[in-house]
């Protein structure tokens, strides 16, 4: 089969497209025909090998995957061979830049029957992660103020329009390049981060600052002010230490996403009730996506792209 694979970290000039042995799926695995895999700024991490995830090489990118079962390993249960998946695969084990991927049969959910298949690689780790940051991490209950900084990417895509589901007030910030699709998502109030300070463009204390944005630590303890006490930071950009306040009981915390198929299947289903939608920027060939890497790399891509293998 076809796959994209690194055989030694580095620049976007690591990755291969080359032909590689189906793999077969262990106890308690299935193999999947891929329809789409995602790409993820983690994949960039771990190909350029600045993310501590141990991984083996060679390594295929992309464990955010969405296809169709096709065989089941021994003791597989509860899933069975022509169903259609979604799933965010372990991030040490090869993922879905590829024709086929083996995956466990227990992170994987039925996927979204009202979008296609390969577009729903657009939802785990990304829904997953605003999930967790605000209804783990943060606690968010209905009536709270909630601000989303750097909203306009795919975790802030999924954050908005979840924490407006829970009856959140949003006020989130975007550039003139997101502001429409932050709109549509539901924010309450945007912020042109390019114009404007979010220190005074906020007037009233939040409960939840949740930020996405890749700013400074400066910046980033600056806003800390605009939570009121008893609230909480919540943060996706592990580079930066979230802030708190001790003084004023605000909390911080730093969210890792990690897998969990119960939401994950909840979140198929908000879809499917047409309360959460899945946007998708860019669709990619597998053979394109050392390009995309090199885009990404340079900042030239914005929003989640999915990478499409020759057979799907
Ligand atoms: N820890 C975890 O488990 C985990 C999981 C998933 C993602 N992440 C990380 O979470 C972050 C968000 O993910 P993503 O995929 O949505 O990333 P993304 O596509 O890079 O989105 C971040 C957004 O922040 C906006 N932004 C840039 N500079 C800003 C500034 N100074 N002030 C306010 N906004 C600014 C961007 O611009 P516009 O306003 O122009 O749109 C962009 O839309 C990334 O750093 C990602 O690596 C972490």
């Amino acid at each position: 089969m076809k796959a994209v694979r690194f055989h030694e970290t580095g620049s976007a000039d690591v990755l291969r497209y080359e032909d590689v042995e189906q793999p077969v799926p262990g106890a308690g695995e299935v193999l999947v025909r891929v329809a789409g895999s995602a790409y993820n700024p983690a994949d960039g991490g771990m190909r350029g090998g600045f993310l501590p995830i141990p991984i083996s090489l060679p390594h295929t990118p992309g464990y955010d995957v969405a296809g169709t079962i096709v065989q089941l390993g021994d003791g597989v249960h509860g899933v069975k061979v022509g169903q259609p998946v979604v799933g965010f695969l372990p991030m040490t084990a090869d993922g879905g830049a590829a024709e086929y991927v083996v995956a466990p049969a227990d992170a994987l959910v039925t996927a979204p029957s009202s979008i296609s298949l390969a577009d729903a690689a657009g939802l785990p780790s990304v829904a997953l992660t605003a999930w967790q940051a605000l209804f783990e991490a943060g606690g968010l209950q209905p009536g709270q103020r909630v601000l989303i900084n750097g909203a306009g990417g795919p975790v802030g895509g999924y954050a908005v329009q979840l924490a407006t589901r829970a009856g959140a007030y949003v006020i989130a910030t975007a550039s003139p390049r997101s502001m429409r699709t932050v709109q549509s998502n539901g924010a309450d109030e945007i912020v042109d981060h390019t114009t404007t300070s979010v220190l005074e463009a906020v007037t009233e204390p939040v409960d939840i600052l949740l930020n996405l944005a890749p700013i400074t630590a400066e910046d980033f303890a600056e806003m800390v002010a605009l939570v009121g006490d008893g609230g909480v930071v919540v943060s996706t950009t592990p580079r930066v230490t979230t802030p708190g306040d001790e003084q004023r009981s605000v909390r911080a915390a730093t969210i890792y996403v990690h897998p969990d198929a119960a939401v994950l299947a909840e979140l198929v289903g908000l879809i499917d009730s047409g309360d959460l939608r899945v946007d998708i920027a860019e669709r990619v060939p597998l053979e394109e996506l050392p390009e995309l890497h090199r885009r990404a790399d340079a900042g030239e891509v914005h929003g989640k792209v999915v990478v499409v293998p020759p057979t799907a």
